[in-house]
């Protein structure tokens, strides 16, 4: 029988799209990462998602530069299904956050085939409630509309936007946001 304990070994996979990652998105990896030994975030490379505001390695540039203090996390994408995604890592668990109640309701479907399709379990982190409202659709939309989102989103994340925004939404030039 799978031993699924925390213990030294457990690989923990937190998935998501991250455009753009959002002080919610880092508060559930700062706790993933005092819980875990090892965490993965996972950009999901969706082609599906016809209209991304940022590409996917400046999702993954954005999320190293706010997760370098922690020496248990890295940084990843993937394609195509996220079960074979964590089988390939030998992952023991999803991560993913919940915001507010009705987010349960595909998340539970989500976990259900997830496990089926993996045997990885998934497990749920409630946002912090100071953040049950913050999305990255919704930080997009406000941005976009000239709102004020310092408040939502880590201050590498609003540079690269600010970035984006001037550079009238084309890739932005990473090595001058480091
Ligand atoms: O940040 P998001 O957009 O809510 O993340 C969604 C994500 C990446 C977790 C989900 O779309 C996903 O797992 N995509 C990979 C494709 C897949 O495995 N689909 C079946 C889910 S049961």
């Amino acid at each position: 029988m799978h031993n699924g304990s925390v213990g030294p070994e457990v690989h923990a996979v937190y998935p998501g799209s991250f455009d753009p990652p959002t002080n919610g998105h880092l508060d559930v990896i700062a706790r993933a990462a005092a819980i875990f030994p090892k965490v993965t975030v996972a950009v999901v490379v969706n082609p599906q998602k016809r209209d991304p505001f940022f590409a996917i390695d400046e999702r993954e540039e954005m999320l190293r530069a706010c997760v370098s203090g922690f020496a248990n996390v890295r940084v990843e994408h993937f394609r195509g299904l996220l079960a074979n995604f964590v089988r390939a890592e030998h992952a023991q668990v999803i991560i993913k956050g919940l915001r507010v109640v009705s987010d349960f309701e595909s998340e539970m479907s989500f976990a259900h085939m997830n496990r089926s399709l993996s045997g990885v379990d998934t497990m749920f982190l409630m946002s912090d409630s100071s953040y049950s409202f913050v999305s990255s659709s919704l930080i997009k939309e406000v941005f976009l509309q000239g709102g004020d989102i310092s408040a939502f989103v880590p201050p590498t994340v609003l540079d690269f936007m600010q970035a984006k925004r001037s550079s009238g939404g084309t890739h932005v030039d990473l090595s001058r946001h480091r």
